[in-house]
């Protein structure tokens, strides 16, 4: 069997910029835990790290790449610009970097497309939305703070409103957004993929405590492949054509969910996963002050 390279895998951007296909993911990686979360990544070959002004860790995440020794122009670094800082662009990413300690990220996210005001979480501005945010985001392009910009959990319409708006200069690079067998948004990738958008899938392994480590079809594949059900889901991903995000901050999965090189699904074992029907979502929008998400995958 041809020995795929996984782990040095990478996945061209509109941009010409290539993001390598295993980030690790930081979310809920609690204080004291992250920095060695991403050490241990980096030196067990990770080159792609996921973090957020929201998940509070940028310090920590900027400490364990300098712990790493892994030069920073080796290192895919993404951040994200939180909801109540829509009208703040230019300061948010100031904020960001200092936080981590470099002087660029290589991906800049719009995390949600609710430009939530920040004297009432509960609100929404009525003068600004997420068209507003992209237009100052775009700003950002040529300053060398950011390499390449893109939105996360964008549904179809909101990517539509977005592509359609006449102050839209820039075709988001990426589209970061719940992918797992149980959320495979086929519709949206799609049209993503239609538009030169490529796809980051975010809970690979169906985040904390995930029904999937329970399903059957994942299980037996596992077992036939002598492989761990993490590894399965992530292989699945990267073989559908999208970078995961797996998190761990348990050295030993951080390792093992890197373990992707030299062996692969087949095609049969690929479409078993993707006929799974069981269906559920990690993160909704009933938190946020408007709907981002419309039924289905649109
Ligand atoms: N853009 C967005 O709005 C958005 C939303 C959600 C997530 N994300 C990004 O996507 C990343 C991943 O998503 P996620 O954190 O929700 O979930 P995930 O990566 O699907 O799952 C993480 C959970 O799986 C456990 N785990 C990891 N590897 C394992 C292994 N080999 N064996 C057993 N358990 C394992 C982790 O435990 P331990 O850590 O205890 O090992 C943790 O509880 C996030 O960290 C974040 O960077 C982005």
């Amino acid at each position: 069997m041809a020995q795929t390279k996984n782990t040095s895998k990478t996945y061209k951007l509109n941009t010409g910029a290539e993001i390598p296909a295993i980030g690790l993911g930081t979310w809920q990686s609690q204080p004291g835990e992250v920095e060695k979360a991403v050490e241990a990544a980096l030196r067990a070959g990770y080159r792609h790290i996921d973090t957020a002004f929201a998940y509070g860790n940028e310090k920590e995440v900027g400490e364990g790449i300098r712990a790493s020794g892994v030069p920073r122009e080796e290192i895919w670094l993404t951040t994200k610009l939180d909801n109540p800082w829509h009208k703040r662009v230019a300061e948010a990413i100031d904020t960001s970097l200092k936080n981590l300690g470099t002087d660029y990220v290589d991906l800049y996210l719009m995390h949600w497309p609710s430009s939530t005001n920040p004297d009432d979480l509960k609100k929404h501005y009525d003068d600004w939305d997420f068209v507003d945010t992209w237009r100052e985001m775009q700003k950002l392009s040529g300053t060398g703070k950011v390499r390449n910009l893109g939105v996360s959990n964008f549904a179809i319409k909101n990517l539509e409103r977005l592509l359609n708006d006449p102050s839209c200069k820039i075709v988001p690079a990426v589209n970061q957004i719940e992918l797992h067998p149980a959320n495979p948004s086929p519709k949206l990738i799609e049209y993503c993929k239609s538009k030169g958008i490529h796809c980051t899938g975010y809970s690979p392994l169906g985040s904390s405590d995930s029904p999937l480590y329970k399903n059957e079809v994942i299980g037996e594949i596992a077992k036939a492949k002598n492989r761990s059900v993490q590894q399965v889901l992530l292989m699945w991903g990267v073989q559908k054509g999208w970078s995961v995000l797996p998190k761990s901050v348990t050295p030993s999965r951080v390792e093992a969910n890197f373990d992707l090189d030299g062996w692969s699904l087949t095609d049969e074992e690929v479409a078993k996963i993707d006929a799974i029907p069981d269906r559920f979502k990690v993160c909704g929008d009933s938190w946020l002050p408007v709907k981002v998400f419309f039924g289905d995958d649109e």
